[in-house]
């Protein structure tokens, strides 16, 4: 094999997709955008679209690949803090089903180009819902102190804009906590916020067409192999029970990591095991270049070595060949014996690992299989 390299099991993919459309009909009306800043491999991408499921996109770019790998443009919905005018009338002309639009500003200017074009945009508004995620700071989004979405403060304000623009089709509210969510309390905790604006919303008379819950759901880093799939049955539970739909009202959601987290795995080869005076570091040919998380956000793997999975159990250090320190994917893990050329698996990698690499140290990008 050659390494550095993601290997992707499809089969569970299909399992994962399956899962999560079935517990999806707890909610009523239930869409499930699929983040595809997760993954944009175009083979993953082909199968999450041909399972019927939406797409959430972050810039032109993914709007494009994502029609191009199968996926419907009403069933598209553009996020994103910094939407350009080409990438807006780019997504305008295509036809996508909605925007979540982040500002006044960039409602204003949404309008425009769509009243310029003689076109329609659909679009939701992000609150930011105050809500705290019990997660890492880098990924928590939906606390005040966040440049993402529109303050409560602010709401009012941008829902008579809205609704009074031209060209602008509101269709309702979008939120996004954070990512890596495990306690369904923090979704419970949104569910009793968007209650509370539905109420708001209800009193004067505005009718809300859509919820979008945002992505968020977590999956099991530390064992992925008794849990390969999320639990979308809590997660879609925690809003069937919690939150309180109107009739006809839609339900949206945008998972990223819980649909492709646990399909991939990053397989690397041992270049040489090095003697420290107080460590042994097995020093792996992937990089921080192929899989940042464990660099950028002191993520935890497992790690396993597929070689000699019987060996002795021998503590290490698991780092990479980048020419920094914190290119390290483990500190002080046990490994069954590892020796020069086994191959090393780091799972879990499904999820922001190939989307996120990069050629740093002029690097050629990892390579890919599907299983
Ligand atoms: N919707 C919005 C508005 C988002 O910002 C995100 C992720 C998602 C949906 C999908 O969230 P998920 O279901 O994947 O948690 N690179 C980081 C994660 C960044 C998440 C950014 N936003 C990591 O490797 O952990």
């Amino acid at each position: 094999m050659e390494t550095p390299c993601y290997v992707y099991d499809l089969q569970l993919l299909r399992r994962t997709l399956d899962a999560a459309a079935k517990a999806s009909a707890a909610v009523q009306n239930a869409h499930i955008h699929y983040a595809m800043k997760a993954n944009s491999n175009p083979v993953i991408l082909r199968e999450i679209a041909l399972a019927g499921f939406g797409v959430d996109c972050v810039s032109g770019g993914e709007i494009k690949l994502a029609l191009e790998c199968g996926f419907k443009a009403e069933g598209v919905e553009f996020a994103g803090v910094g939407k350009t005018d080409k990438e807006i009338l780019f997504a305008l002309h295509a036809g996508i089903g909605c925007f979540n639009v982040e500002g006044t500003e960039e409602l204003e200017v949404i309008s425009q180009l769509a009243a310029q074009e003689g076109l329609v945009a659909r679009i939701a508004l992000r609150i930011n819902p105050n809500v705290g995620a019990h997660t890492h700071a880098n990924i928590t989004t939906g606390l005040a102190e966040n440049k993402f979405g529109i303050n409560l403060e602010n709401m009012e304000q941008a829902v008579q804009k809205a609704l009074s623009l031209p060209n602008i089709d509101f269709l309702g509210l979008h939120f996004h906590i954070g990512s890596q969510i495990l306690d369904m309390t923090d979704f419970q905790a949104l569910c009793n916020r968007i209650n509370e604006l539905q109420d708001w919303f209800q009193h004067r008379g505005i009718s809300l067409r859509s919820i979008n819950v945002g992505g968020g759901l977590g999956i099991d880093y530390i064992h992925p192999e008794t849990h390969p799939i999320p639990d979308f049955k809590a997660y879609f539970d925690t809003f069937a029970h919690h939150l309180r739909l109107l009739p006809g009202q839609e339900f949206h959601c945008e998972p990223g990591r819980s649909l492709v987290g646990q399909c991939g795995s990053l397989m690397s080869r041992c270049t040489f095991v090095k003697k420290g005076s107080v460590k042994n570091f097995v020093i792996l040919d992937a990089g921080m270049n192929d899989l940042v998380r464990p660099a950028m956000y002191q993520a935890y793997h497992k790690i396993d070595n597929v070689s000699a999975p019987d060996g002795e159990q021998t503590l290490y250090d698991v780092v990479g060949p980048i020419c920094e320190s914190s290119d390290c994917f483990a500190k002080g893990i046990y490994l069954p014996k590892v020796s020069r050329g086994d191959i090393i698996a780091i799972r879990s990698a499904g999820a922001y690992g190939e989307a996120m690499a990069s050629t740093y140290n002029t690097r050629a990008l990892p390579s890919v299989r599907f299983e």
